[in-house]
């Protein structure tokens, strides 16, 4: 199990200790070109999370390149480049250059920006595409706001995906208490924190069963407790998010609290966790489920240990 941040929630190089908890840091999604980003107000809190309508603001990849990698690879953790667009070719130009850098460990395709249509074709096209122009480990990150998700993961695991980032956030709305307009410049923003979780849940559930591919579950992770019932739902990776807005060395907390939930409830590791849910409560295999037979070898081995 690796403790990851969600990208866009942690800016490494002003806060490189809460970077050096994790076991690889995710960078913000990188676009083609420089993007500024939407106007200000940006971000809005309620009372189950957070809404934000950032935009995808990047310093688009030759900046990224030539001023950020060399600098994010000096804190010595693992990088993840966080890879979008709002075409095909937007995310195999991307996905090329920094792909090609040694200092770059995988790619997580942001699937889930809204102005990219998430339906599976389209997932499967993006991740073929992207697939053919780099060996790097290609996680694809979708959101719980798709018609299918099983069907749009499939799509992902069958174009070469190596993984599933789950979930995204999902489209909400602020009013301000005394003037009853949007809070956010652009009315709606992407709400994540405490109210993503039960849906993040059912997403890596779904997904775990529906693929063989590993999943970095994130919504809502602010305890070992949180990370813990994903992991039982599937996840094989936590990544934490909006938590680390009110606590950046919340990494390093929810990895202790990890290791006292797994313990409690009597597991020898966090990959010993992994599907717990899945399994019915008499110790048999369910048999409509659609578990591979190595995640079902997996599951029994867990179960017996
Ligand atoms: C301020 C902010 C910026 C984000 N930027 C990105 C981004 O650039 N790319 C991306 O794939 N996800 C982005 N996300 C989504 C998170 O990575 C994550 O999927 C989501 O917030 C759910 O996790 P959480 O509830 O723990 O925050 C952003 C989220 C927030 C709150």
């Amino acid at each position: 199990m690796r403790l990851l941040n969600a990208s866009g929630c942690l800016d490494a190089l002003t806060a490189p200790e809460a970077a050096r908890e994790l076991d690889a840091f995710v960078t913000k999604t990188v676009t083609p070109l420089p993007r500024a980003g939407n106007a200000p107000v940006r971000i809005a809190e309620t009372e189950l999370g957070m809404l934000n309508a950032i935009g995808l603001a990047n310093p688009g990849m030759d900046a990224f390149v030539a001023q950020y990698l060399p600098r994010l690879a000096q804190l010595g953790v693992p990088l993840w480049v966080s890879v979008g667009g709002f075409a095909v070719d937007d995310y195999v130009h991307v996905a090329r250059r920094v792909g090609a850098r040694d200092e770059v460990e995988a790619l997580e395709l942001n699937l889930s920006c809204p102005n990219v249509d998430a339906v599976p074709e389209n997932v499967g096209e993006v991740v073929a595409a992207v697939r053919a122009v780099t060996t790097k480990p290609l996680y694809a990150k979708l959101s719980a706001a798709v018609a299918d998700l099983g069907a749009t993961a499939r799509a992902a695991e069958a174009a070469g995906a190596n993984g599933l980032s789950l979930v995204n956030t999902l489209r909400g709305l602020v009013l301000d208490e005394r003037t009853l307009r949007p809070v956010l410049a652009r009315a709606t923003g992407g709400l994540s924190g405490p109210a993503l979780r039960p849906i993040a849940l059912a997403a890596v559930h779904t997904c775990f069963c529906e693929t063989r591919l590993p999943i970095v579950g994130m919504g809502g992770v602010a305890t070992g407790r949180h990370a813990l019932e994903l992991i039982a739902a599937g996840a094989t990776d936590v990544a934490v998010g909006t938590a680390l807005f009110s606590d950046p060395g919340a990494a390093a907390r929810i990895r202790s609290e990890l290791q006292a939930e797994l313990a409690a409830a009597g597991f020898v590791n966090a990959d010993n966790a992994i599907g717990a849910a899945h399994a019915p409560a008499d110790g048999t295999l369910d048999p409509r489920s659609r578990l591979s037979s190595s995640k079902s070898l997996h599951m029994q081995t867990n179960m017996a240990g």
